[in-house]
C-alpha cells in the first residue's frame, strides 16, 4: 500500500477547509494556533510510521487524552469503573452539565468531560497520579521521552475551567468523585494538556488496534476490552458529532479541541490527523476531511 501517496492525497483533500474554521478559545492558550496548519500520520500494528505536512509539531492533545485514561484506568482498576460512568453517546455538546442532574450524576459516557473527570478520579485512586500514568504510558509507547504537559495551556485551563469544576462539584455532590475536586481537576487539566505529534498519537493508539497489545507486545486489555473501548469511540468519541463523523469517517476516533483527530483500524493501524480549525461541536474541520478521504480511498475501515 502506498501509504505516503494515501497521505499526501488527504492533506490536499484537507486544504480547501484550511483556515475556514477558527481554534478553539474558551482556552486561551489554544486560540494562538495557526488555523492553516495541518499534520496526519499513520503507524500500522507493526509499528511502520508515514506522515505529511506538520506532523512532527506538538500540539495540545485536550480530548484524546481521554481514551488513554480510559484504557489505563480499565488496565488499572477492571470493569467497575462501568458501575460510575455509562456508554451512551450524549446528545449534548462534550461540557453540557444538562444530563448530569436527571442521572443522578452519573456521566453518560467516558469521553465527555463530565465522564473523563470520574476516570481521572478513578485513575488518580488507582496510581496515585493520573498526569503521570497517562505521560508516562505516551512515552513507552513512543519511544519519545519529549513527550510532556504544556504548563501553561494547563494553567489556561485551570484559569477558564468553571464549567469543568461545576462538572466535578455536582458530581462529588453524588458521591461520584472519590477524591477531593481540587486534585481531579488538576490532574484531568495537565493530562489534556500534553503536548504530542501525528507520530506520537498514531504510535500510542497502537494498542487499540492490536487488540489491547503494547508496542512491545505485552498485553494492557483484554482483546475484549479493546474491542468494546474502539466501540465506545465509534458511538461517542466526537461528542454529539459522533453519528456524522461514523457516517463520513468510519472509524473508532477521539477528537480533541487541540484539533487532533485519533482514529484506530482494529488489525491495521491507527491515523492521527491535526488541524486546529474547530467545527461548532469542537471536532477539527481539516482533520476530519483528511480522515474521511482517507477512509475513501484506502482499505483502512471497519465497514
Ligand atoms: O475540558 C476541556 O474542555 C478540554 N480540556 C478538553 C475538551 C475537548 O478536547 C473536547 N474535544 N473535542
Amino acid at each position: 500500500m502506498d501509504y505516503e501517496a494515501l497521505l499526501e492525497h488527504a492533506r490536499a483533500a484537507a486544504r480547501p477547509v484550511l483556515g475556514r474554521a477558527a481554534p478553539a478559545d474558551y482556552i486561551p492558550a489554544l486560540a494562538r494556533a495557526d488555523p492553516q496548519a495541518f499534520g496526519m500520520a499513520l503507524a500500522t500494528v507493526d509499528g511502520e510510521v508515514h506522515g505529511v505536512g506538520q506532523w512532527r509539531t506538538p500540539f495540545s492533545v485536550q480530548s484524546v487524552s481521554k481514551l488513554f485514561a480510559l484504557a489505563l484506568a480499565l488496565a488499572h482498576g477492571g470493569t467497575a469503573l462501568w458501575r460510575r460512568v455509562g456508554r451512551e453517546p450524549s446528545g449534548n455538546p462534550f461540557n453540557s452539565l444538562i444530563q448530569l442532574e436527571s442521572e443522578q450524576g452519573i456521566p453518560r459516557n467516558p469521553f465527555i468531560n463530565a465522564g473523563a473527570l470520574v476516570v481521572t478520579d478513578a485513575l488518580l485512586s488507582l496510581t496515585g497520579d493520573a498526569r503521570a500514568a497517562v505521560v508516562d504510558f505516551l512515552r513507552e509507547e513512543t519511544g519519545n521521552p519529549g513527550i510532556s504537559i504544556d504548563a501553561a495551556v494547563a494553567a489556561s485551563e485551570a484559569g477558564h475551567g468553571h464549567r469543568n469544576a461545576a462538572l466535578a462539584h455536582f458530581m462529588a455532590s453524588f458521591g461520584n468523585l472519590h477524591n477531593p475536586v481540587d486534585d481531579v481537576l488538576e490532574h484531568y487539566f495537565a493530562h489534556c494538556s500534553i503536548a504530542a505529534d501525528c507520530r506520537d498519537l498514531a504510535l500510542a493508539g497502537g494498542f487499540l488496534a492490536r487488540h489491547g497489545l503494547r508496542a512491545d507486545g505485552s498485553r494492557l486489555l483484554s482483546r475484549s476490552d479493546a474491542k468494546r473501548i474502539n466501540a465506545v469511540l465509534l458511538t461517542c468519541g466526537t461528542y454529539d458529532a459522533a453519528g456524522e463523523f461514523a457516517y463520513r469517517v468510519g472509524l473508532p476516533g477521539k477528537s480533541g479541541v487541540g484539533g487532533g483527530i485519533l482514529a484506530i483500524v482494529p488489525g491495521r493501524g491507527a491515523v492521527c490527523a491535526w488541524s486546529p480549525g474547530l467545527d461548532a461541536v469542537g471536532n477539527s474541520v481539516g482533520a476530519t476531511a483528511a480522515l474521511e478521504d482517507f477512509t475513501e480511498r484506502s482499505d483502512w475501515s471497519v465497514f
